[in-house]
């Protein structure tokens, strides 16, 4: 009988790619959907980037370019690193791939064997352990409390090295969670890693996306990481590029070397025209990073004030980062309308849609069963129209 790989027999669909689609479908069949399921800005990529799209197709640059990205993009990175980070890399040490999610796949299989663990302190975005997974080496999840507002200890993490831990991913501001890592948390964190020996990964896609003001980086709080360190960071979420599919990785230039390989046998170069634009968005002014802030500053206060509202939903910290709340829904299990029950944050957020024709994710492939997601890169009328109705739904609930 044919058969599929076991490794890709096993992954599923994205679970908050799963729910966008879910919402897109009921959309198309006319029902009338807000979606706080998608990660991305609801902003349209600032005129200047587009500006530079058009002038890159209109001069034909519209062929292959060098696997990891051409020299003027890894420049520009370099440039941005420096000036974001005050980390310093060199070309040979960046690759720019189809956006920070094939950067992190190619270095991550480019990184882990079989028998390898890699820690994902979780809540953690859904598509790290499905990655490390893929590697055929073994996500070990590292729950993180409510108490400590989402953030790793840095006992809880000695204590979670094995032999066999050969790396750990890090996302601040964190997807789903909108926990941010202050400095000193930071530091706490790096004093364990330094002394073990494990690849350490940053995914800093929504680096500017904070409401408490920049955090330096952990590579820059303590440098002797950054030998075995890499950086992820991507274009989607900081310009409103989400589509345009571009991001990057930096770390040690073996490394970098290896996902190139891969890159150059399973895709290719990252689109050319996209790689001129993301030169302009990396090192053009950089004002509307700030306009988008602030309108997620609002929505973050109205969001807030919101879900506190909502009887049977919790919210352990208040995000200070990324542009997801994740309540705890605890309260809300075991009770049920119409014949369908609330068992975790997944069947709540099914019944929201189906109720509410709210779409959220829930919080089963986050690493946290009892939460859901709800992103709040909508407008403020969207949020207020959304939050009407899941009050509604929700207080048709009943045990
Ligand atoms: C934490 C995190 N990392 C990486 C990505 C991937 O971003 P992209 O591939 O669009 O650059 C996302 C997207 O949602 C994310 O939330």
């Amino acid at each position: 009988m044919l058969k599929l790989n076991r490794r890709i027999a096993a992954i599923k669909t994205s679970a908050t790619m799963a729910a966008d689609a879910r919402a897109t479908e009921m959309k198309l069949a006319g029902i009338d959907v807000v979606s706080l399921a998608a990660g991305e800005p609801d902003f349209d990529t600032p005129e200047r980037i587009k500006e530079a799209a058009r002038k890159a197709l209109n001069a034909g640059q519209t062929k292959y370019t060098p696997v990891a990205g051409t020299l003027a993009l890894k420049n520009a990175i370099k440039q941005k690193l420096k000036r974001d980070n005050q980390l310093d890399y060199e070309p040979g040490e960046i690759i720019a791939s189809a956006g920070a999610k094939q950067a992190e796949a190619n270095v991550i299989a480019a990184l882990f064997d079989e028998g390898d663990e890699v820690i994902i302190p979780t809540p953690a975005w859904v598509s790290f352990a499905a990655m490390v997974s893929l590697a055929g080496a073994e996500p070990k999840f590292l729950p993180c409390s409510e108490e400590s507002g989402f953030i790793l200890e840095p006992d809880a993490l000695r204590r979670a090295i094995t032999p066999r831990t050969r790396g750990i991913m890090l996302n601040s501001p964190s997807n789903p969670t909108g926990a941010v890592y202050g400095e000193e948390q930071l530091s706490a964190i790096a004093k364990v890693l330094v002394d073990a020996d494990l690849w350490v990964m940053s995914d800093d896609v929504y680096e500017h996306i904070v409401y408490d003001g920049l955090t330096a980086h952990l590579f820059h709080i303590e440098p002797r990481l950054k030998p075995r360190g890499i950086v992820f960071n991507s274009l989607s979420k900081t310009y409103a590029m989400t589509g345009w599919r571009i991001g990057f990785a930096a770390g040690p230039k073996e490394v970098i070397a290896a996902a190139g390989r891969l890159q150059s046998q399973n895709s290719g170069n990252p689109n050319s025209i996209t790689q001129v634009a993301a030169i302009e968005a990396l090192t053009g002014p950089q004002d509307e990073l700030k306009t988008m802030l602030d309108a997620f500053r609002k929505r973050n206060a109205l969001v807030v004030e919101r879900i506190r509202r909502i009887p049977g939903f919790r919210l352990p910290n208040v995000p200070q980062g990324a542009f997801y709340v994740f309540p705890n829904v605890s309260g809300l299990l075991g009770t049920s309308h119409n014949g369908t029950k609330v068992t975790d944050g997944d069947s709540l957020a099914a019944y929201l849609l189906d109720e509410a024709h709210v779409s959220t994710v829930g919080g089963n492939d986050f690493g946290a069963p009892e939460h859901v997601r709800i992103s709040y890169a909508t407008s403020i009328e969207n949020l207020n129209e959304a939050f009407d109705r899941i009050e509604r739904a929700v207080a048709k609930l009943a045990k």
